[in-house]
């Protein structure tokens, strides 16, 4: 077999082989295909596409290019969650110890922040002596115990798609819907997951600006689930404006304790709901999703849903004493609320833009070497269709740095757009797929 073919079959827009998918997987992870052929063929896919066939052999080439997670240890189905990311995406904090409570398996690993999106890990590491890495065996033994672990991603998941995202990124073919799906999957499905939930997001602040897109992004990764034998559904979830009003990896675990508390904004609170009861119908908790709900919202009612964070805090090293004492999270130095000339409805807001207001002040980063600050970041107070009156703030800047402040206002100031008339508040679920 030879690269230059396979680059000419796809170039004609022939369906490739699993034998040239798996050919082209197991040549660039090790070196022998270089970089200038593949980035051939991922231009050859960004324009002739791939079907749905080849995108489901991409995806397990990938999957299997490193280590298979073999969970076989852990009883019960294991279910997971990924989301495509977005801003103030703190759901898998709230979720992880819902669904442990209602007897759930969940088996996680997660990623950090890059860029405008922030990451579970960095946030977990906000509580203070939270350990994101254990061993083997200790995963398993939280596991089937306590019912929950969450670690940070091991470096040889997947390996095949770390190099080609690398490659993606410097060859602008990141905005393929195969390629995406494919990249996806393939971690999720190395990590072991037998059944999956996806959040896709959509809007201003996620990957997929339009809702056709999300929702072809999502039927492709249902599809690429199923075809491998992972259960999977997708949740269509709005990204136009940031989820909750936190942004920031301390602030961001305050508003994900005061959700399991029962206090937490409407959106998130819904959304994980949402998302919780889906992943107890696929763990077989339950079989109906009207029945899983009122399982959950019980679970948060009755104290079981805090009780269960305590206890997944204290087994991976971390100060439980910072559910009830929020001053442990730590905070930044200083603060600034951000007033507006305007007054009137909020009619949209950039929510990459809070994003990069976040990353700009130290929260994410910028690159995968960046140092982060977790103590910085926005509470946004206004969201879509809030009305402003005069001199009410639409935000708080938390920060240690002025000239960071000084950029990070600059950003806010201009993702809120303001009018008279009073506005549509976007739908926080468009659709439910599979
Ligand atoms: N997230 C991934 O893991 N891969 C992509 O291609 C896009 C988003």
């Amino acid at each position: 077999m030879r690269m230059y073919e396979i680059i000419e079959h796809k170039k004609k827009g022939k369906a490739l082989s699993k034998e040239e998918i798996d050919y082209v997987i197991q040549g660039y992870t090790s070196g022998i295909i270089p970089d200038y052929q593949m980035s051939a063929l991922l231009m050859a896919i960004y324009f002739k596409g791939m079907n749905i066939e080849e995108t489901s052999d991409l995806t397990l080439a990938m999957a299997k290019s490193g280590n298979m997670m073999d969970l076989s240890l852990i009883r019960g189905i294991k279910v997971d969650k990924h989301s495509t990311g977005g801003v103030g995406d703190k759901t898998t904090i709230v979720l992880g110890p819902l669904v442990a409570a209602a007897g759930v398996k969940v088996a996680k690993m997660s990623g950090r922040g890059l860029g405008h999106t922030g990451g579970t890990i960095d946030k977990l590491e906000a509580i203070p002596g939270f350990k994101v890495e254990l061993t083997m065996d200790q995963f398993v033994e939280h596991v089937n115990k306590h019912h929950i672990a969450v670690v940070s991603q091991s470096g040889n998941l997947a390996p095949a798609d770390k190099k080609i995202y690398a490659l993606r990124d410097v060859t602008a073919t990141v905005d393929n819907i195969s390629l995406i799906a494919s990249s996806i999957m393939s971690k999720k499905i190395a990590s072991g997951a037998e059944a999956i939930v996806l959040d896709v997001k959509c809007g201003s602040g996620a990957f997929m600006k339009e809702t056709e897109e999300a929702v072809n992004l999502a039927e492709v990764m249902v599809d690429i689930g199923n075809q491998v034998g992972r259960k999977t559904v997708a949740v269509i979830s709005d990204m136009n404006q940031p989820l909750g009003y936190a942004v920031g990896n301390a602030l961001e675990v305050k508003e994900a304790i005061e959700t399991l508390k029962g206090h937490g904004p409407k959106d998130l609170t819904e959304l994980t709901i949402t998302l919780a009861s889906h992943m107890l119908v696929l763990g077989e908790v339950c079989s109906d999703i009207k029945e899983a709900e009122i399982i959950i919202k019980e679970i948060i009612k009755n104290g079981k849903a805090i009780d269960k964070l305590k206890e997944w805090i204290a087994l991976q090293g971390g100060d439980v004493n910072a559910v009830d004492n929020y001053e442990l999270l730590g905070k930044s130095k200083y603060t600034e609320k951000i007033i507006l000339e305007d007054t009137g409805y909020v009619y949209s807001i950039n929510a990459e833009e809070i994003g990069r207001a976040a990353l700009v002040l130290g929260a994410g980063r910028e690159n995968k070497t960046s140092v982060i600050d977790l103590t910085v970041g926005v509470v946004i107070h206004k969201k879509i269709g809030d009305y402003i009156r005069e001199g009410e703030a639409i935000a708080t800047i938390y920060y240690n740095e002025t000239a960071q402040q000084k950029a990070a206002r600059s950003i806010l100031t201009n993702a809120y757009v303001i009018t008279q008339e009073v506005p549509k508040t976007p739908q926080l679920i468009y659709k439910f797929i599979g």
